[in-house]
């Protein structure tokens, strides 16, 4: 696939694409007579009138060349959303090959950029029998000089390598196969990486993490992106990803149905690198580090067991009530080493955290808890930006007795109630005063059927919210 913006569109191409504001739908100048009267015609006939969701598309000759022409209704203008504009976009391009030239009048160029991208996304490469793929090209129609192929361009990438991070599965991405991809990403985009093996993680303490990772095969690894894009502040963002390369629930073991996908409990830390991948190649002037604890919970011999007391590296004592809450049990080693020893000034962590977050707020919408107002408000102004549902969650004290132990300072589960809340409040425990906010993509993160602009399996939401956060001025 390639994509180039271009000023003129002398050249035949195989299709074209134009966007129609509502009521403004004027057939193009460039054609007359016959092809002029069947655009016209059609959109008579079909009464179009360029309402949101709409489209008119046909076939004529033009120049010696049969082309396929489309107008895809976008609505009221001041109405349109960023999405709406990529998902129409999208469903526009997805079926079409060859030369295209696609028409941004009136709406961000950006985000045509990304929607061609998104419109020939498929994760087949362990297909064997694919045909190989039509050769296809955008020119993107622009009035003016503008670099919004850059963002689009590195967004879109950075959300399908959060796809594909997801859709891997763990006998690929495991914690040593993700640190070496993370590695090489760094290299490519311009970040720094660290990555500590098993001798380092044990000498910081991280026990609560380490109990976690202690049965597989697999061994974990902690990995440190960090993007220092302001040399001239000494403030850091933390941001942090939930690893799991594999969730099996441990000697709490999961039932078959619901082990099925636990592929995907990396999605927290596959949206960070997007995130960091859609940063460092956009120059964002932030300095942001992040960092995944990467394990697969597993079951043997050696495995951590309900009724274990454990210890953290914030040195706060958690009775393990049950091995398949292990997110949390991870991310407070992970959250309590970037404030302490990365000394960001604020922090958020994403992860693929609870069941119940898909029970409270389906697939659609990302659960919040924040321990800062002004926090919230910014991440969901981002997530306007990104059209990405984000829903805050409340993190009241008394949702605290939930999760006391009778021998140990916590225990990692917080019962059947309020699920999502005391799984996010557990990790509160451990980020003192430090800014804080937790996003939970259980729901979002994956899809099982496709939606939207969204492919099945990883949706790669939430990489451009946070993107957009860090982007502010
Ligand atoms: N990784 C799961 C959460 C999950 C569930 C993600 C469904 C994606 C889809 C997490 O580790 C987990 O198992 N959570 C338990 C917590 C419970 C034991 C307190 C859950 O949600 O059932
Ligand atoms: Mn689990
Ligand atoms: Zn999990």
């Amino acid at each position: 696939m390639n994509i180039k913006l271009v000023k003129d569109f002398s050249k035949v191409y195989d299709a074209y694409v134009m966007p129609k504001f509502e009521g403004e739908v004027k057939v193009y100048e460039g054609l007359t007579g016959e092809e002029k009267l069947v655009l016209e015609k059609l959109i008579e006939k079909k009464e179009f009138t360029g309402k949101k969701g709409t489209s008119i598309s046909c076939d004529l000759m033009h120049k010696g060349r049969l082309v396929n022409i489309t107008y895809l209704g976008l609505g009221n203008k001041e109405e349109l959303r960023p999405y709406e504009v990529i998902e129409a976009f999208y469903k526009a391009l997805k079926g079409i090959d060859g030369e295209i030239l696609v028409g941004t009048h009136g709406v961000e160029v950006s985000q045509v950029v990304e929607a061609a991208h998104y419109s020939k996304y498929d994760f087949n490469k362990y297909k064997t029998d694919k045909k190989d793929p039509k050769e296809v090209s955008f020119d993107i129609y622009v009035e003016e000089d503008t670099d919004a192929i850059c963002e689009g361009t590195a967004l879109a990438e950075s959300v399908m390598l959060t796809r594909d991070l997801v859709n891997e599965p763990a006998n690929v991405i495991f914690p040593e196969s993700l640190a070496h991809e993370v590695t090489l990403l760094g290299e490519k985009c311009g970040f720094e990486v660290e990555i500590f093996g098993e001798e380092k993680i044990e000498e910081l303490k991280m026990e609560a993490f380490l109990s976690v990772a202690r049965a597989a095969e697999k061994r974990p690894r902690f990995i440190i992106m960090r993007h220092m894009g302001d040399p001239s502040s000494t403030e850091i963002h933390g941001l942090v990803g939930k690893g799991l390369t594999y969730d099996t629930g441990g000697l709490s073991l999961k039932p078959s149905a619901g082990m099925a996908n636990m592929k995907t409990d990396m999605g927290g830390a596959a949206t960070v690198i997007g995130a960091m991948a859609a940063i460092s190649r956009m120059k964002v002037k932030k300095n942001i580090v992040t960092v995944i604890a990467a394990c697969e919970n597993s079951i043997g011999g050696n495995a951590y067991r309900p009724g274990d007391v454990i210890g953290s590296m914030g040195g706060k004592t958690i009775e393990v009530d049950n091995t398949d809450a292990e997110g949390r049990l991870t991310l407070i080693d992970a959250v309590h080493y970037i404030i302490n020893h990365e000394n960001v000034k604020e922090v958020i962590d994403v992860a693929t955290l609870t069941g119940a977050v898909l029970v409270a707020l389906g697939t659609s919408t990302t659960g919040v808890l924040a321990n800062n107002d002004e926090m919230y408000k910014s991440l969901e102004e981002a997530s306007h930006v990104a059209g990405e549902r984000v829903w805050r969650l409340p993190n009241f004290p008394e949702y605290k007795e939930l999760y006391k132990s009778k021998i140990a300072d916590l225990k990692n589960t917080g019962g059947r109630f309020a699920g999502s809340i005391t799984a996010g409040m557990f990790i509160e425990e451990f980020v003192g005063e430090t800014p804080w906010m937790h996003l939970d993509i259980a729901g979002t993160s994956d899809a099982s059927a496709p939606y939207g602009y969204y492919t099945n399996g990883g949706t790669g939401q939430i990489v451009r919210t946070l993107y957009n956060y860090y982007n502010k001025k």
